[in-house]
């Protein structure tokens, strides 16, 4: 399975704010996930940065005036928007978007975007007053109630040296929302999935705390692969040292029993539970207030057992467990798979090389609630979230 991203056409705008050395990359990670990225430059963004650099890393031809008379490209806009899957503009000048709000076609990319019926989604960039200022503003909402979408701006420091609302959002979020939007019409499109990752953390003390190796990064790609095949994703998150996705509702809890709120909050009206997350299986019984001090004998911390999530979330919604082992893994996953009766369980032996934490690979098993056994050979995690998923899917019907 390949990503929302392979093999679509897509018309990447840019124009002329310095935040345009941002585009570049863009235009990199759009091309490596196998999209076919036209570049449209406005002249403004031709004073940063020369357009061969777009097209070295998208390897086509790039278009950056309408009336050069040596271009063979010159009517090429009006194909570009015929065939265009999306147009992402990044970054959005406030001149740019005050052109498009007013119906202008003086440049091949105002002219792309009247011409096309495609998606546009607009990241602007530009000084935080220029975006405050009415104009924009208005420019901006009788965008959006074409129909044309905005992420961003972002807040932080802008080029200006000032700090405040401005900056165009970053690349990986970028990234999301393109994805997001490709794969609306998806498989999964009107499905609520609820996902849980990262290790939850239970507090000994203020400054302490029980947790286990778990990145998150399985449950992140399921949430995001879920989302690019048109779902509406909530994922419940433990600490992680990941980005949050974009284009999701993403709730960050800390241990094992904030999960279990958030969790079974979140399947209310869902259709299906994947709980990724590595919860813990105990918690300090009393949690103290003050941070512990040692001294020279040894400490003994009592432990009590954490809610069990899965064994709690109960409804109509499909239930997804993962069982992380490191013996006897096809026995201990059916036991789980009966005990908290699951549709499904992905097994994996985390003591496995390219599997298990931290890797960006993993090789798991799928067992079926009727004990079929699906072996699937080490892949990247986003493959295997779309393979869950795909059991997921059948299982919806
Ligand atoms: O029983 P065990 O903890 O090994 O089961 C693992 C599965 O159960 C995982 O999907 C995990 O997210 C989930 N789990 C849970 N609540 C717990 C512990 C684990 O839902 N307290």
């Amino acid at each position: 399975m390949t990503g929302v991203l392979q093999g679509k056409n897509l018309v990447l705008g840019v124009t002329g704010s310095i935040a345009c050395y941002k585009a570049l990359d863009l235009a990199s990670k759009l091309t490596q996930a196998g999209a076919n990225v036209d570049t449209i430059m406005s002249y403004g963004a031709t004073q940063f940065i020369p357009p061969l650099a777009f097209r070295s890393l998208t390897h086509r031809p790039v278009i950056v005036d309408t009336f050069d008379p040596d271009s063979e490209l010159s009517i090429e806009h009006v194909q570009l928007a015929e065939k265009a899957d999306l147009v992402v503009v990044a970054p959005a000048t406030a001149h740019f978007i005050a052109k498009v709000a007013w119906g202008f076609a003086d440049d091949p990319l105002t002219t792309t975007i009247l011409a096309t019926t495609a998606p546009v989604l607009i990241a602007p960039a530009m000084d935080g007053h220029m975006y405050e200022n009415q104009a924009t503003q208005d420019n901006i909402e009788k965008l959006k109630t074409r129909g044309i979408r905005f992420v961003g701006p972002a807040s932080g420091h802008l080029a200006s040296g000032l700090t405040g609302i401005g900056r165009l959002v970053e690349v990986p979020q970028l990234v999301g929302h393109i994805s997001a939007l490709l794969g609306r019409d998806g498989d999964l499109a009107g499905r609520t999935i609820v996902v849980s990752a990262g290790g939850t953390q239970e507090a000994i003390d203020p400054v302490r705390v029980i947790t286990n190796h778990s990145s998150g990064k399985m449950g992140y790609a399921l949430a995001e692969a879920a989302r690019d095949r048109g779902a509406r994703v909530v994922l419940v998150s433990a600490p992680t040292g990941l980005d949050d996705p974009a284009a999701l509702e993403v709730v960050k809890v800390r241990s094992a029993s904030e999960m279990r709120d958030a969790v079974l909050e979140a399947v209310k009206g869902a259709d299906a539970l994947v709980m990724a997350a590595a919860v813990a299986d105990y918690q300090p019984a009393d949690v103290s207030d003050q941070k512990i001090k040692k001294d020279s004998s040894a400490l003994t911390i009592e432990l009590e057992r954490t809610p069990d999530i899965l064994m709690e979330a109960q409804g109509s919604f499909l239930k997804i467990g993962f069982a992380a082992e490191t013996e006897e893994l096809l026995a201990n996953a059916k036991d789980k798979l009966d005990r908290k009766a699951l549709d499904l369980i992905v097994a994996n032996d985390v003591s496995k090389e390219g599997s298990g934490f931290g890797a960006d690979t993993n090789k798991v098993t799928l067992v079926g609630k009727s004990g079929e056994v699906e072996d699937l050979p080490l892949m990247s995690k986003h493959d295997v979230a779309h393979r869950i998923l795909d059991r997921v899917k059948a299982l919806l019907g």
